[in-house]
C-alpha cells in the first residue's frame, strides 16, 4: 500500500521496470511479486506482471474501492493488540480506552471506516432497503451511529425525495458535518449529537430508521436500546440493522480473529447469536413490528441483515 505497488501494475510489467519504479531490489521485488501471485492479486504471463481485478478494484488508490488506509489502519491495530497482549489478556484496560468517540473526531478515521464498507456491507444493505415495499415513498430516515454517513448518501441517491439524519455520539459530530459538507447531498443531510444509552429519537419521526454495526456494542442491554429505536420509526415505516453474524457460514478462522481482537479492545462482543436476534424479535412484536425479514451480506457473508415493519 505504502509503495503504491498496485497503482504501478495497472499495466503489465516486468520484474526489472517494478525494481527501477520502487527503486528496489531485484531479487527481493521478484519474489514478492510471485508471492502476491498465489495470494491471487497478480496474474503473471510471459514474465511480466499484472493486477488482478480484485487488486485493480480494491488496492489501486484511485479505484472509489481503495481499502489502503482501512488495511494499514489495521494493521496498526493488530500491532498495537499483539504488543499489548499479555495486558489485554489480563482483561486490563488499554490506554486511551473509555473516552467514547474518541476516536471519530478526525475525518481520515471516518473515512477509514468508510473504505471496509465498501468491501459490499454498503452496497448488500442499499440494495436489501431499496427493495422494501415503500422505499420510494420513504421521506426521512435516521442513521444511528452512522459515523462516516456513507449508507446515508447512498440511500439518498436511490431516493431523492428522501433527507436524512446522522446521529452519532457528540465528540464526533464535527468531523462527520465535514465528511457531510463534501457529499453532494449535502442539502439532504445533517448531523446531530445522540448518545443511544440516554437519549430518545423524535416520536415515531422516521420512515426509516438505520441501525449498522452499533447493536452489538448493546449486547447486553438490547431490549432497552430497541425500544429506543422503534419509537422513533413512523407507523408502516422500517428499522434496519446489520450486525455480525455467529452463525454465519464464513471462514472460522477470520469470524474467531475479529472476536479475538474485539474481546480484547475490551468490548463484549462483535456478533449476535439466534438468541440475540430472538429476543430483538420479541422485543419489536410488543412495540407493534411485524414483516420480519433477515438477509445476508458484507464481506464473507458475515453481516446479517435484519428488518421489520411498524404496523400501520
Ligand atoms: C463500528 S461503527 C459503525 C459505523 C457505521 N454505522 C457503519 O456501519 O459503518 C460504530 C458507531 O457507533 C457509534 N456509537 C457507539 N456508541 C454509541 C452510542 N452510545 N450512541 C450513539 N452512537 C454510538 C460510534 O461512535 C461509531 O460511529
Amino acid at each position: 500500500m505504502r509503495l503504491k505497488l498496485f497503482d504501478s501494475l495497472a499495466t503489465p510489467k516486468d520484474v526489472e521496470q517494478v525494481a527501477a519504479i520502487l527503486g528496489s531490489n531485484r531479487g527481493v521485488t521478484e519474489t514478492l511479486l510471485d508471492v502476491l501471485e498465489t495470494k491471487g492479486l497478480l496474474t503473471k504471463a510471459d514474465g511480466r506482471y499484472v493486477n488482478t481485478p480484485m487488486a485493480s478494484e480494491f488496492l489501486v488508490s484511485t479505484s472509489p474501492f481503495w481499502q489502503g488506509s482501512f488495511l494499514l489502519s489495521q494493521q496498526e491495530r493488530h500491532h498495537m493488540l499483539i504488543n499489548d497482549m499479555e495486558n489485554l489478556m489480563q482483561g486490563r484496560a488499554r490506554a486511551g480506552q473509555g473516552t467514547p468517540g474518541q476516536h471519530w473526531i478526525s475525518v481520515d478515521a471516518l473515512k477509514t471506516l468508510g473504505q471496509f464498507s465498501l468491501q459490499g456491507s454498503l452496497q448488500d444493505m442499499v440494495a436489501f432497503i431499496a427493495a422494501l415495499p415503500a422505499f420510494s415513498d420513504m421521506r426521512t430516515m435516521s442513521d444511528v451511529g452512522g459515523n462516516h454517513g456513507r449508507y446515508t448518501m447512498a440511500l439518498l441517491e436511490e431516493n431523492p425525495q428522501l433527507t436524512g439524519e446522522i446521529l452519532d455520539v457528540p465528540p464526533a459530530v464535527p468531523a462527520i458535518q465535514a465528511l457531510c459538507d463534501e457529499s453532494d447531498h449535502r442539502d439532504r443531510l445533517s448531523v446531530r449529537g445522540f448518545d443511544l444509552r440516554r437519549d430518545t429519537l423524535p416520536d415515531a419521526a422516521y420512515d426509516l430508521v438505520l441501525i449498522s454495526h452499533v447493536l452489538h456494542l448493546f449486547s447486553r442491554s438490547l431490549p432497552k436500546v430497541l425500544k429506543t429505536l422503534a419509537a422513533g420509526v413512523a407507523p408502516g415505516g422500517w428499522l434496519v440493522s446489520q450486525t455480525l453474524d455467529r452463525e454465519c457460514r464464513g471462514s472460522p478462522t477470520i469470524r474467531l480473529v475479529r472476536e479475538l481482537m474485539t474481546r480484547m479492545m475490551g468490548v463484549q462482543t462483535h456478533f449476535l447469536t439466534e438468541e440475540h436476534m430472538d429476543l430483538i424479535r420479541t422485543t419489536l412484536r410488543d412495540e407493534g413490528f411485524g414483516d420480519f425479514r433477515t438477509s445476508r451480506g458484507g464481506p464473507n457473508g458475515m453481516s446479517l441483515i435484519f428488518a421489520a415493519r411498524k404496523g400501520a
